[in-house]
């Protein structure tokens, strides 16, 4: 079959060259937006007299009709066509004759394709952050229900001092908070026209590229031809974006995964969430989070495969950058979905308050607040702590906690602890005294939750549209 390139060559391709090299098996999915793309340049092509304005009438007129068979999925793409761009023209040129050849007047493929995955992207990652900012809505949702409900807290997965489940939440909301303005902020850079570059150094027809701009919502144009065809920065933004959200989403599964086991059994998912197994009866396994643990990896990968394919690249376009494709789709495929989950699977959790408060017998994580105490009371914090070192030694000498001790095993070690030590004991009480903004504390917790609800994740998305 004759391509649209064919003119130069004496053989065809083989078939075998044909399936290396297509890239419509994926860039399908850049359909609709190649064809928005097509509609802006026609128009400016009649606009500026480069082609009639009949011609260019006739041209929309077939791409519109197109675009909703696109928006459908109902478009019958070939492999010999290689990729988006040429089966569009080719369907067009089937459907409107000879002059559907004039669309590519002053344009080429590579300017027309990173046009395509602008706008592509430019929804893509648009839709990432309403669904970042509806899981950090949940969260915050979910903080609000469990406000009085206290957790162990961990450094090196040991117990170091309690937190509100609540102040445990909002974390997690900051970190969301973070992924959102990354992903803003690459959208405002990506928002500009690489078209009119034509293949590489721009064209000799006299086009104006602010209408297109205009047309498709573009903020600006490229001001450098080769830059528009061989940018990707905004692909390797989304990916290291998508990287680090999905990191976020990844240590909150392994603590999801760790709570719901036997051994912890701080909550449990709901059944919709999980999954058994073939062997074994008894098990409910909490498939989503380990999954949005492992998927992690993979989104990873995208992000130093697209490194690695961009870091030898000569100017301008080079096939290579054809692969920059899969896997963002893929990442999009992962992160959109693993945002999602998640609201669903937060929403739903069980949180076993009474198991909780269990967690605390022979505690020792009050243990800080003993060394404080003395060292409001004049020892010199260093010597403070080794004091209460020696208490918590005493204790687990004899399998006990910290509250279980008495007065007089206190004031053996230092006479500066009086009869009310065991208030400074009280998980409420320890909880409640780190009151400082960002501190665990109920009063601070509740500053926290005012000052999440100040972010944009609680500005409905049309609003911010
Ligand atoms: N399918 C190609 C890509 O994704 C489109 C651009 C092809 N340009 C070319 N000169 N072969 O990069």
């Amino acid at each position: 079959m004759t391509k649209l390139w064919g003119g130069r060559f004496t053989e065809a391709t083989i078939a075998e060259v044909d399936a290396f090299t297509a890239s419509i098996g994926f860039d399908a999915r850049l359909a609709v937006a190649d064809i928005r793309g097509s509609i802006a340049h026609a128009r400016m092509l009649g606009q500026a007299g480069i082609i009639p304005d009949r011609d260019a009438e006739e041209i929309v007129l077939g791409l519109e009709e197109m675009l909703g068979e696109a928006t459908e999925g109902t478009l019958k793409f070939r492999v010999e066509d290689e990729d988006i761009h040429m089966n569009v023209e080719r369907l067009l040129t089937e459907r409107i004759g000879a002059v559907a050849g004039k669309l590519h007047t002053a344009r080429s493929r590579n300017d027309q394709v990173a046009t395509s995955m602008h706008l592509f992207m430019r929804s893509a990652v648009w839709e990432v952050v309403q669904e970042i900012r509806a899981l950090q809505v949940t969260l915050v949702e979910q903080a609000e229900r469990y406000i009085d409900v206290i957790i162990p807290g961990y450094t090196h997965l040991q117990r170091a001092q309690p937190v509100l489940l609540a102040h445990h939440l909002l974390a997690y909301f900051w970190m969301l908070e973070r992924d959102a303005d990354r992903m803003e902020s690459t959208l405002q850079r990506m928002n500009v026209l690489p078209l009119g570059a034509g293949a590489l150094a721009g064209t000799t027809f006299p086009i104006r590229r602010e209408l297109v701009a205009a047309e498709l919502e573009f903020d600006g144009l490229y001001q450098n031809s080769l830059d528009a065809v061989s940018n990707r920065d905004y692909l390797l933004e989304f990916l290291s974006n998508a990287s680090i959200c999905m990191m976020h989403l990844s240590r909150f599964s392994e603590e999801l995964v760790l709570w719901s086991s036997e051994e912890f059994g701080y909550i449990e998912l709901a059944d919709r969430y999980c999954t058994g197994s073939s062997m074994m009866p008894q098990k409910k396994n909490p498939d989503v989070p380990e999954l949005v643990r492992g998927k992690t990896g993979r989104v990873y990968g995208h992000l130093i495969a697209l490194l690695t394919v961009m870091k030898g690249l000569p100017l301008a376009y080079n096939k290579d950058l054809q692969e920059d494709k899969e896997g963002v789709f893929d990442t999009l495929d992962t992160l959109l979905p693993a945002l999602r989950i998640f609201r669903g699977m937060i929403s739903t959790w069980t949180v076993h308050s009474e198991r909780l408060q269990t967690a605390f017998d022979k505690d020792f994580s009050a243990a800080t607040d003993l060394a404080d105490e003395l060292a409001r009371r004049g020892l010199p914090f260093r010597q403070a702590h080794a004091v209460v070192g020696q208490l918590v030694q005493k204790a687990l000498s004899r399998g006990i906690g910290l509250a279980d001790l008495s007065v007089e095993d206190f004031r053996e070690l230092s006479p500066l602890f009086d009869e009310r030590v065991h208030d400074l004991l009280q998980l409420r009480h320890v909880v409640d005294s780190r009151s400082a903004v960002g501190g665990t504390a109920t009063c601070a917790v509740v500053q926290q939750l005012a000052a999440a609800k100040q972010s944009s994740a609680f500005v409905s998305s049309s609003e911010r549209s």
